[in-house]
């Protein structure tokens, strides 16, 4: 593999590479780095490599026809690629590290000032770069990472090859912690297993150890991960495990639906009716995420006898043994007159209740998935209600007296008519959609 730099500043990059492991390959001539300066592809007596701004703007930025000079200098390997480091670039991960080490050569162009022209990227340019969501003051640390971690992959770098499929990230998950003498440090002694010597034990710990690493520290790659039974059961066990500890998420959590008030197509308040469909399937939604209550709003008494047949059958009659799951969902289902008979609930519990309401119209909007995912979990006191509307929508007054009102879920066009069962679904999957 061969690592040509594009950059002004040459020793930046050959000090990183002077020592260490990455070093010693470039010596054994496993690998190759060349520095290419775009100073020297200048024609003007101040080597000039740099200008102002088209349309003004404080900073410098790269001037195009050195760093093109600079790239077609580069004696090109079949399989080549020019990466520009960028902040603005794809995120640098273990896969895309991976692809990388399957190339030939990487021509790597360092950015400094206020980067480099467009026209340069548009035209020399295969793929960008970056190492991570902040901005440092020059590329050449940057393709410093990516020369490391690439170089690592490739066969002869490293002297075994298992210490880097072992790695962080080799497998999508973060790697088991480890320990080296003494035996005792600090009054805290090595785990029994690692000096047992009972080889599938310690291979069996350290599986579990860097499922619960990576579910304690970086959730977010679980999502990306495609896990083996075997590992998605003990990873199972170990959200349990925590869950026990510190409550259930969505322990906290309830929805409410309601049927008054809201509006109808020509804007004027009315009460709809209840469905069956949604008393069974966001009774199932609510029993699947863990919540603790669905309630059912609506003032009409006669809609109370109804859903109060329905849920009969379910819960008592011939259905609740026919299907004793459907009874399980329907057992976290009440029935109440008003919204506030849902906040007088919590009121009588001495709960602190935030309401959170859905809306099709991003008028209202003043939190994100995330943020209220954040809250639930923080502090697990404080009881949640997320309101769905039926009919046209939430009235304004519901929507003004809520604590915050999520984004609306929006598809891939202008239509926006979910279903209140589907608008449940997806909304609760983007509030926990932390936990596999
Ligand atoms: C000060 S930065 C320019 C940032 C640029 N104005 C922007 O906001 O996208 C100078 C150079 O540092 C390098 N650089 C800065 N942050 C980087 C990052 N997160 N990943 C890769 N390269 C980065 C790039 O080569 C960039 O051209």
């Amino acid at each position: 593999m061969r690592f040509d730099i594009i950059t002004l500043f040459p020793e930046m990059v050959q000090s990183c590479f002077a020592e260490g492991v990455v070093g010693r390959a470039l010596q054994r001539g496993d690998i190759a780095l060349k520095c290419v300066n775009p100073r020297d592809f200048t024609s003007d007596v101040h080597r000039t490599v740099d200008d102002t701004l088209y349309g003004g703007g404080s900073g410098m930025l790269m001037k195009a026809e050195p760093l093109a000079s600079a790239v077609s200098a580069v004696e090109r390997a079949s399989r080549s690629r020019v990466i520009y480091l960028s902040p603005q670039g794809q995120p640098l991960n273990q896969a895309k590290v991976r692809e990388l080490a399957e190339l030939e050569q990487l021509i790597l162009v360092c950015g400094r000032y206020e980067g480099v022209d467009q026209r340069f990227i548009d035209h020399y340019v295969d793929e960008e770069i970056s190492i991570g969501d902040y901005v440092i003051s020059g590329g050449e640390l940057a393709a410093s990472v990516v020369i490391d971690s690439v170089a690592r992959c490739i066969p002869g770098v490293i002297g075994q090859v298992q210490s880097v499929t072992e790695d962080s990230f080799f497998e999508g998950l973060l790697d088991a912690p480890h320990y080296t003498r003494p035996a005792e440090f600090e009054a805290e002694a090595v785990p029994a297993v690692l000096s047992g010597g009972h080889h599938e034990h310690i291979e069996q710990w350290r599986e579990e150890q860097s499922l619960r690493r990576t579910w304690h520290k970086r959730p977010d790659l679980l999502e990306k991960t495609v896990l083996s039974t075997r590992q998605r059961t003990m990873l199972r066990k170990i959200m349990r495990e925590d869950w026990q500890q510190r409550g259930m998420p969505g322990a906290n959590v309830s929805i409410a639906l309601i049927h008054y008030p809201v509006y109808n197509k020509r804007h004027e308040v009315i009460t709809t009716s209840v469905t069956n469909m949604d008393l069974h399937d966001i009774s199932r939604t609510v029993r699947t995420f863990e919540l603790t209550n669905y309630f059912v709003v609506t003032p009409v008494k006669s809609q109370h006898e109804l859903m109060g047949r329905i849920t009969r059958h379910w819960t008592e009659g011939y259905g609740s043994t026919y299907n004793p799951d459907r009874k399980e969902a329907f057992d976290r289902m009440q029935f109440v007159h008003s919204l506030e008979d849902v906040r007088e609930h919590f009121r009588k519990r001495g709960q602190r209740l935030v309401i959170t309401a859905t809306s099709a119209n991003p008028k209202w909007t003043n939190t994100t998935y995330p943020h209220l995912s954040r809250m639930m979990d923080q502090d697990r006191e404080t009881q949640h209600l997320i309101l769905f509307g039926t009919g046209w929508g939430l009235t304004d007054e519901i929507m003004e007296a809520a604590d915050y009102v999520l984004p609306p879920i929006d598809g891939n066009g202008e239509y926006n008519h979910l279903s209140v069962r589907s608008a449940a679904a997806i909304t609760l999957d983007r509030v926990f959609r932390r936990y596999p």
